[in-house]
């Protein structure tokens, strides 16, 4: 057990998770291994996760650590000893369970994207600021802010070493739906997901490109498409409909699919009503320009989450398939010997390495759920509000929403509300400006 410097054991956080299949685990994970790295002013205690199935979420707790098992989530948000609800649900769950936590005066962790729709997101985003009155915490699981090397990028850019900015790029590639015999899961239906790979990789590409460049996106011009329009149902679902399958306990895995070889999927077929990629360009509130492309379909590409950030005074790219790695070029160097190096995000001195082990022995996807704990655990000791808040989470909803706006009107620019105390947009050409207000909203949200 963890310790104080005066030798007593710190006290508890009582932690409950709803969901536990692929964020359960990670985040399982987290909540286990975190308290063990860092030093912690409450010790996490994984109380009880909730699913909805008795024998796999008992079968789910023993896994994974947790000390008791739920069929209900308002059942574990009732809990005397749960003190933050962990949200790891699909996203047409998030708002109802974090509201109600949040409403039952508890601390709340939240899945991305935040919602699955600008108006959760809104309601969302409220409750946690009426709760933060009451001195609770909420946090987005944005988890990639806390790659080392990604939390290290973003000090490069406020120590000023990129100067001004002036292009954003992000790519987000996968590549699980190529095969189109891949059945219709929850991630593939509107109602369950919300969007595609826009909201699934989409929404961490926006969230790193406003957490990295400090800045909000203001408008943007996209493309989406569905390259596969039909694919097998779930056993058990009926056409036009898989609400009973969302996230079925016991049919998940990385994407809901163990248990699924050998021919399980069923010979009808279903509609997919999400996109398998989206590209879209946007500008950032200084004039910088942004590109990005979220896709499930880029073949050979597993995890491929890539940026480039250039600057007036130099540049920086990362790729998440390499995530100890950033690389850095300084434009202010000779230009004989200028150029990209490669940095290694391992030495004690960078973000989250002072826990882990000596410089050169990386890190990976997983620990970036015990850095996310990490700073929940600081969050609700100190009762300072950790980023991502839900009005981030607000924020890249409303890009998402953008994005789709724009795709269905054939690309025209589309302005996102931003929040009032933003810097004006930097002039749009006269040319987009009359399509684009056509579908700017009528009024700035708070
Ligand atoms: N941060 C990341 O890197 C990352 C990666 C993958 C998924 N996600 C997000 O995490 C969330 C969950 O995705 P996943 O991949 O873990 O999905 P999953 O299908 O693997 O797991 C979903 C879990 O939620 C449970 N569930 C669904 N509806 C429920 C309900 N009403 N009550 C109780 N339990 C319910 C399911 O039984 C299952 O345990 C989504 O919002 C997704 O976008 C984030």
């Amino acid at each position: 057990m963890e310790q104080t410097e005066s030798g007593a054991a710190p006290p508890t956080l009582g932690v409950g998770m709803v969901g536990y299949a692929f964020m359960g685990a990670a985040h399982s994970q987290g909540w286990r291994t975190a308290g063990r790295v860092f030093d912690l002013p409450l010790r996490p205690v994984l109380a009880a996760v909730a699913g909805r199935d008795a024998t796999a979420v008992r079968a789910a707790a023993h896994r994974h650590g947790w000390a008791a098992a739920e069929t209900d989530w308002r059942a574990l948000i009732a809990r005397d000893d749960v003190q933050l609800v962990d949200v790891c649900t699909p996203g047409d769950s998030h708002a109802e369970i974090a509201v109600a936590a949040l409403e039952a005066g508890k601390h709340v962790l939240c899945e991305k994207p935040l919602a699955n729709s600008v108006a959760e997101a809104e309601t969302m985003a409220a409750a946690a600021e009426a709760a933060a009155a009451r001195g609770q915490i909420s946090m987005v699981g944005f988890n990639y802010r806390r790659v080392p090397a990604l939390a290290y990028a973003r000090r490069l850019v406020t120590d000023g070493r990129l100067g001004t900015l002036r292009h954003v790029r992000v790519s987000y590639l996968q590549d699980w739906l190529v095969d189109p015999t891949f059945p219709l899961t929850w991630r593939l239906e509107r109602e369950h997901a919300g969007s595609g790979a826009l909201g699934d990789l989409g929404a961490h590409a926006v969230d790193l490109a406003q957490y990295l460049t400090g800045e909000l996106l203001v408008g943007v011009s996209a493309l989406t498409e569905t390259f596969v329009r039909e694919r097998p149902l779930l056993p058990g679902a009926a056409p036009g409909g898989l609400s009973g399958l969302s996230g079925r306990d016991g049919l998940d895995g990385l994407d809901g699919l163990d248990g699924l070889d050998g021919g399980a999927v069923s010979e009808a077929y279903g509609q997919v009503t999400v996109d398998d990629a989206a590209l879209f360009t946007g500008r950032l509130a200084s004039g910088a320009l942004a590109s990005f492309e979220a896709t499930r379909m880029a073949a050979g590409r597993k995890n491929a989450l890539r940026l480039e950030i250039n600057g007036e005074r130099g540049s920086l790219a990362f790729d998440l398939e390499r995530l100890n790695e950033l690389s850095f070029h300084d434009h202010t160097e000779p230009a004989v010997s200028a150029g990209f190096r490669r940095i290694l995000v391992t030495e004690p001195d960078h973000p989250y390495l002072e826990g882990w082990w000596p410089p050169g022995h990386g890190l990976g996807y997983e620990h970036t759920f015990a850095h996310q704990a990490r700073d929940l655990v600081h969050a609700v000791a100190s009762g300072v509000a950790p980023a991502p808040s839900f009005a981030d989470g607000l924020q890249v909803q409303r890009v998402l929403a953008a994005v789709e706006d724009s795709a269905r009107n054939n690309a025209v620019y589309t302005r996102v509300p931003v929040p009032v105390a933003v810097p004006a947009p930097v002039p749009v050409p006269d040319s987009v400006r009359d399509s684009a207000s056509d579908s700017a909203p009528d009024s700035v949200p708070r």
